[in-house]
């Protein structure tokens, strides 16, 4: 059997983990080959096959990125995307593909395994953590492990400087990246999607902070936050394919805590950085289940399914349940992020 392998969508630490268990394990446990296709649905509807052997995933643990490169594409945003991902697979004789991607990418496998007909099986990656039925997503915790590093340089020249520092982190629907760093840094605020913030309220918190001498500070803003309604006249602008156009939230609080605090105040966007780099063992782990259990799902027949940590286990969900969901941070989790402030 030829199995068809893409990675789409932003890139994560843990790709690789993934893209060599697929080849090995198709390889070695049941003779099937791999075709890779480059940057994702893009390279697959136009045709750009990298055929994978064992040899291709060398030493790729440590790696960072995808080998296979990715791109943010769907095959429904122009005309000829759909039929031209059908032809190719059929030009290259794929029987079942896996899709490693994120909501959007995994959202097209849907849709392409109802066009075509063909064995769809998807493997859940983001640093953003937001994909609904799995409890992670590979790359997140390297990204957790990023941003709370952050935090704590923050924290010394935060400290010797009397300062109150701004880190923004990724998280456009979901806040997960800076509420696990805010926890694990120790934040003093954490703005999240999930809990529309009052500007009134953090310029409360700081003074009061400040007050009982404690002069610095860190805030931690996913990038998705957002003010209450009412409380900021500010509006960050996203475009069709999700792109920021206008403002940064982390920019908009830092400008609205110096005004009004008159506390010296700096902003640190942290952006590609968290995810770059190796990925720690957690994902390489996370990676090598996900590829082993989506050839075993491939297998058995299985198709229009996912790959998901539930708890110590990797199951099969259905991709119907995924599709178009977000998973947000649960109320706890905000709660324990402001509760040790
Ligand atoms: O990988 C998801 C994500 O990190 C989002 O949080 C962020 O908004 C987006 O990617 C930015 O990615 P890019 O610059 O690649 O479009």
């Amino acid at each position: 059997m030829r199995i068809g392998l893409i990675t789409g969508g932003g890139d994560c630490p843990g790709l690789n983990a993934a893209i060599r268990a697929v080849v090995k394990h198709a390889e070695n446990s049941y003779g099937h080959s791999v075709v890779g296709f480059r940057h994702g649905w893009k390279g697959l509807a136009e045709g750009a096959a990298q055929p994978m052997s064992r040899n291709d995933v060398r030493n790729v643990l440590p790696l960072g990125g995808t080998l296979l490169g990715t791109a943010r594409y769907h095959p429904d945003w122009d005309g000829a995307g759909m039929a031209a991902v059908a032809a190719s697979i059929e030009e290259e004789k794929i029987s079942a593909l896996i899709c490693i991607g994120g909501d959007g990418s995994l959202s097209a496998a849907a849709r392409v395994a109802a066009e075509t007909g063909i064995n769809v099986v998807g493997i859940p990656k983001t640093i953003d953590n937001d994909v609904v039925m799995t409890d992670s997503t590979i790359g997140f915790d390297t990204a957790v492990n990023i941003a709370t590093e952050a935090v704590d340089r923050l924290h010394t020249t935060a400290e010797s400087h009397n300062r109150v520092m701004v880190l923004e982190v990724m998280g456009r629907s979901a806040g997960w990246l800076a509420v696990m760093a805010g926890i694990a840094g120790g934040a003093e605020i954490v703005l999240a999607p999930e809990a529309p913030f009052d500007m009134d309220r953090v310029e409360r918190f700081l003074k009061h902070r400040h007050r009982a001498r404690k002069s610095f500070s860190i805030v931690v803003v996913a990038e998705g936050a957002h003010p209450a309604k009412g409380t900021l006249d500010y509006e960050v602008a996203y475009g069709k394919h999700g792109e920021l156009i206008a403002g940064s939230v982390g920019s908009v609080v830092a400008r609205e805590i110096e005004q009004r605090t008159g506390f010296e105040t700096r902003l640190t966007v942290l952006g590609h950085v968290q995810r770059g780099g190796s990925p720690l063992p957690t994902d390489r782990i996370l990676g090598s289940r996900f590829g082993v259990a989506a050839v075993d799902a491939i297998q058995q027949g299985r198709s229009n399914v996912m790959t998901a940590k539930r708890g110590m286990d990797i199951e099969l969900v259905d991709l119907a349940e995924v599709e178009g969901k977000v998973k947000h941070v649960p109320e706890d989790l905000l709660r324990t992020a402001n509760a040790l402030a």
